[in-house]
């Protein structure tokens, strides 16, 4: 897909206020500073559409960019933050869940890992309480720039060994880079090919 339009829409804490779901949209979550918001610069090729920061914790509402008048594309707070007072990070907790839980035209969210690490048991259970409530995701590892092509091939296989160990199948797997583009078009593709399966 290429994208030939993308801009700011709207920012919102309360779920209730996102946009009308009359188009397909598609989520970006994950621990905060993984990587999110540098990943949808690079996807759409606008830098600074979402704000990026070096210290956790820079995005905080539900942010909506509208990408070729199409679909939507939403920035997510950050979670597993664990410096930020705890009364806020429940706000966020309910934010996020809420919106995941009930926003209609959601067609995939992509969690975002960094592939530098092992797994980590707050993303597992962020992933195992996806597939509970029945609610589509795929996985995308981030900053692969960040490894030598050999280690970067041995985390994701120690990541899928873990994974299959207690799933029959493993959900669908994107390799990015927010500094070389790896993995853009791919997740674009699939972008595109997901957005044929929305019912208006
Ligand atoms: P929160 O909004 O705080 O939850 O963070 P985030 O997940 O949106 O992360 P963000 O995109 O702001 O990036 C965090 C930091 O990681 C920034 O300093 C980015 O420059 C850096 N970063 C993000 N993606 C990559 C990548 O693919 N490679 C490298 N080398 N650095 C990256
Ligand atoms: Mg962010």
């Amino acid at each position: 897909m290429i994208v030939k339009t993308a801009s700011f829409l709207v920012s919102n804490s309360y779920y209730q206020n996102c946009p009308s779901p009359e188009k397909p949209e598609y989520a970006f979550i994950g621990r905060s500073n993984v990587g999110k918001s540098s990943l949808i610069n690079k996807m759409t090729g606008v830098n600074g559409l979402a704000k990026t920061s070096g210290k956790p914790g820079k995005t905080q509402l539900i942010n909506h960019f509208i990408i070729n008048d199409e679909w939507f594309l939403v920035d997510l707070p950050g979670y597993g933050y664990a410096n930020i007072p705890i009364k806020i990070r429940n706000k966020w907790e309910t934010m996020i869940s809420g919106y995941l839980q009930t926003r209609v035209n959601l067609m995939t969210t992509f969690i975002l890992l960094d592939i530098r690490h092992s797994p980590q048991k707050i993303d597992i259970n962020f992933i195992e309480n996806m597939a509970e409530n029945q609610l589509p995701f795929a996985l995308v590892f981030t900053k692969a720039d960040k490894l030598s092509k050999r280690k970067l091939e041995e985390n994701v296989k120690a990541y899928q060994d873990y994974l299959k160990e207690s799933w029959e199948e493993l959900p669908t797997l994107f390799i990015s880079s927010s500094e070389t583009g790896l993995g853009s078009e791919e997740i674009l593709n699939y972008i595109e090919q997901t957005n044929l399966l929305f019912a208006k």
